[in-house]
């Protein structure tokens, strides 16, 4: 398999449900659950800066509202993204996509960076997550993978750093996915584990690339996509998926 970068789980959003998603505390979660590797979602604020955030919107993960590409740093930095999780969490802040990759090496994580580029976005998203991202890994022993379900944002990564891995997102696999994939250079896809068989993991193998499924917190069904020939499960459940790998 040419360049797969990753463990086999991966603990969703930073710590899965174990702890408020994208955050730096869900990073230590995971290692808690002797998961070492994590997915996360990278999104630019209003000042254009790389954070970790899922919605193009505040309202759901923080203490603010309205649109993220909105929110400069100045107001979105000092919300609160831990206490909609639960009271303990409460204080735990948007993380600078920078300050999660120096956590995760430092922790000796290995990272999916999901690029969640906000609509009309995309180029940007692209170019200037993919240019953090080479500077904060540079030297590291194990690069990142960059996956988006955008392939602009995608293609505009590989241009910024063409030496780090890539991989295409889908829901179900799309019947062009190997073209799509070789178009990019990317290393393999990443989809929906609820739309993923036998043959279509069979056939990913066989033409080298590698496979990671999304999201996954049932031991027995991520058993079942190792078998597949799956290489990487992301879950929110790392303290039961871990035991099935
Ligand atoms: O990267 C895989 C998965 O995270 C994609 O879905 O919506 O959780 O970012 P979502
Ligand atoms: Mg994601």
């Amino acid at each position: 398999m040419n360049q797969w970068p990753l463990p086999r789980v991966l603990a969703h959003r930073c710590g899965g449900t174990l702890a408020p998603e994208n955050t730096l505390i869900g990073l230590e979660f995971a290692v808690a659950h002797r998961c070492f590797g994590v997915e996360f979602d990278v999104m630019l604020s209003g000042s254009g800066t790389p954070i970790l955030i899922h919605d193009e919107t505040l309202d759901r993960t923080t203490t603010g509202f309205g649109r993220v590409c909105d929110t400069p740093d100045a107001a979105l930095l000092g919300l609160d993204a831990g206490a909609w999780h639960s009271g303990r969490f409460a204080g735990e802040r948007v993380p600078l996509f920078a300050d999660a990759i120096r956590r995760c090496r430092a922790l000796g994580i290995a990272a999916n960076v999901e690029i969640k580029p906000a609509e009309g976005f995309e180029l940007a998203t692209g170019r200037v997550a993919a240019a953090v991202a080479a500077a904060g890994w540079a030297g590291a022993d194990r690069l990142p993978l960059l996956s988006s379900f955008s392939v602009t944002a995608l293609a505009a990564a590989a241009e910024a750093a063409p030496h780090l891995p890539r991989a295409i997102l889908f829901d179900a696999l799309a019947p062009d996915w190997l073209e799509q994939v070789r178009a990019l250079g990317a290393v393999g896809v990443v989809c929906n584990a609820n739309r993923l068989d036998a043959a279509t993991a069979a056939a990913v193998k066989q033409h080298g690339f590698g496979l990671a499924v999304y999201t996954e917190n049932d031991p027995l069904r991520a058993r079942q996509l190792f078998d597949f020939g799956v290489d990487s499960v992301i879950t929110d459940r790392p303290d039961l998926v871990t035991a099935a790998s």
